[in-house]
């Protein structure tokens, strides 16, 4: 598939990586310069190339939407038109400083970017959801020794896109529903960050189990 990159910083550049090494032809750009751009091609050692936003994602299967919430704006007028296209997303809707969702709980950053797009195909990928989600998950994962990658939309041909990527890049694709899923997606991507960056000195986590019904 032709795959566009948009934004192409840790997550845009190490997917876009994988993405060229699995075979997929891909245009990185949106990074403060073209070099960046140019070596993050070249190192990918795959089909690999730098371009600018509207060509990243002009005539491409699908594009990854990778930037600072902060930077939708931009990154979408510089892009051009995107409706019909499948678009994965990994971006949070995050403040500046990266400390609170700027979206309520009712709605999520698919859903948002979903809203600026029309007509596109939006799927919500990369991130953690509650338990009761993920039954479905851990009965397939008796199935499979590869690691779990979960996404959830609402579009059946943007998903199987979406199916294809992850598995290219050596994951096990969980649809774990529809594009509401990803209300919860969020916040809890948050708390895993916080665990990480702060370490012991950051918030507890705790999965509750529940039996339902
Ligand atoms: N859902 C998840 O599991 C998950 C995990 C990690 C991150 N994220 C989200 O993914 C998104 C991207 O994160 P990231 O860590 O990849 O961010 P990042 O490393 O900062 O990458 C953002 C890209 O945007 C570019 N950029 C920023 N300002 C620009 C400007 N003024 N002009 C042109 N380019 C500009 C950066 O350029 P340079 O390369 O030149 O800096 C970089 O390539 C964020 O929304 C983050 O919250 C999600």
């Amino acid at each position: 598939m032709r795959i566009g990159i948009l934004g192409s910083g840790l997550m845009g550049g190490k997917l876009g990586t994988l993405f060229a090494r699995a075979g997929h032809e891909v245009v990185f750009s949106y990074a403060r310069s073209m070099k960046k751009l140019e070596k993050l091609a070249r190192e990918a050692q795959g089909n690999a190339r730098a371009g600018t936003p509207e060509e990243a994602a002009g005539g491409v299967d699908a594009v990854l939407f990778a930037v600072h919430w902060s930077r939708m704006n931009d990154v979408l007028k510089r892009a051009g038109a995107m409706s019909g296209r499948v678009i994965l997303t990994c971006s949070l809707p995050m403040n500046l400083k990266d400390t609170r969702l700027v979206v309520s709980h009712t709605s999520s950053g698919a859903e948002e970017l979903a809203k600026r797009v029309p007509r596109a195909r939006v799927v919500s990928a990369f991130g953690t959801v509650p338990s009761e989600v993920l039954f479905p998950v851990f009965e397939s994962k008796r199935k499979t020794k590869r690691p779990s990658l979960l996404y959830c939309g609402d579009d059946g041909a943007a998903k199987k896109v979406a199916a294809k990527l992850i598995r290219d890049v050596g994951f096990q694709p969980e649809d774990v529903g529809p594009l509401k899923t990803a209300r919860y997606l969020e916040p809890f991507t948050l708390l895993i960050a916080e665990l990480a960056y702060e370490g012991a000195g950051g918030p507890e986590l705790a999965y509750r189990f529940e039996r339902l019904g």
